[in-house]
């Protein structure tokens, strides 16, 4: 079997599209929805990242605001940068890039943001409404998984979902997204990390397998069951002298043997990336509108 490609570029066209006339009716009742996003030191990813961002705000449309603070920036400056974004009328969703220098809370950081402009999901408020199963913004890379599910035909109800990765930003919260009784998920998922012994006794029994867990290719073909719908969210930078750039990028799946055994499978770059940013822009215009309701 030779997988077919679930383009991500392609679903997240479909959706800023989606966005993109939802804004322009917002703006026809004096609605902009804004973004604004803080970030700390010059990760080079971090800075490819807030970017497009920035991009994808301005071409759907909406308000957006990015703050640069140095990496020695005191916690202080940034917990005041936060304040004055929850209470700016402008701003109706706030974006803290991760990962953050060391001398700051992360926990205090994000804990900072008000629930209400909490875009990225990550607040703790926010994401115990999320393992409840209530309404509240989910976490943009696992929202974007779904998405690239539902819209590629691969619908996970009933399904065997296994996440490789248990990170805070993605393997824990698309763990409570899909185990939901909801549309969209209502599977039966499995999340292996680390602790296993033998993590391709797990990855052999997916009907739908995702790799998060940021390591170059640590899914091989030998870890694959035969027809396997296989999502790629890793994005590592592997040191390549012969690109332009230095480096090449390389998912946490080894694209080209899994994607022989797999019935679906994403391509890196150009599969869960656009979508990650695509969700922020969705929340970002959910945020707006509840905003305006309260
Ligand atoms: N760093 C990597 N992914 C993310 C994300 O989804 N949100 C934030 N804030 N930082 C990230």
């Amino acid at each position: 079997m030779t997988a077919k490609i679930i383009s991500g570029n392609e679903v997240a066209a479909e959706i800023r599209k989606e966005l993109t006339a939802r804004v322009a009716e917002l703006k026809n009742k004096g609605i902009v929805p804004g973004l604004g996003v803080v970030l700390v030191g010059e990760d080079p990813a971090s800075v490819s990242y807030v970017t497009s961002k920035a991009k994808g705000c301005q071409e759907i449309g909406m308000f957006e605001e990015t703050v640069r603070l140095p990496a020695d920036v005191p916690e202080e400056d940034v917990l005041k940068t936060i304040d004055r974004m929850n209470n700016d009328p402008k701003i109706s969703g706030i974006l803290v890039q991760l990962p953050l220098p060391k001398n700051i809370s992360v926990e205090k950081v994000i804990g900072f943001i008000s629930p209400e402009k909490d875009v990225d999901g990550f607040h703790p408020v926010n994401l115990g409404k999320l393992l409840r199963g209530e309404p509240c913004p989910l976490p943009c890379t696992p929202h974007g998984v779904k998405q690239l599910l539902v819209r590629s035909g691969n619908d996970p109800a009933g399904k065997h979902v296994v996440i490789c990765g248990r990170s805070n930003i993605v393997g824990k919260p698309l763990s409570a997204i899909l185990m939901q009784k909801e549309a969209g998920a209502n599977a039966v998922v499995t999340v292996v990390h680390t602790g296993a012994s033998d993590i391709k006794h797990y990855t052999l029994q997916a009907d739908i397998l995702v790799a998060a867990m940021g390591v170059p290719e640590f899914i091989t073909a030998d870890m694959v069951r035969e027809g396997t719908v296989v999502i790629d969210v890793g994005v590592n930078r592997i040191p390549d002298a012969t690109k332009k750039k230095g480096f090449r990028l390389a998912g946490d799946v080894e694209y080209g043997p899994v994607a022989e055994k797999a019935s679906f499978i994403t391509p890196v770059p150009g599969g869960v990336g656009p979508m990650t940013v695509t969700m922020l822009l969705y929340n970002t215009v959910e945020a707006a509108i509840r905003l305006n309701e309260a």
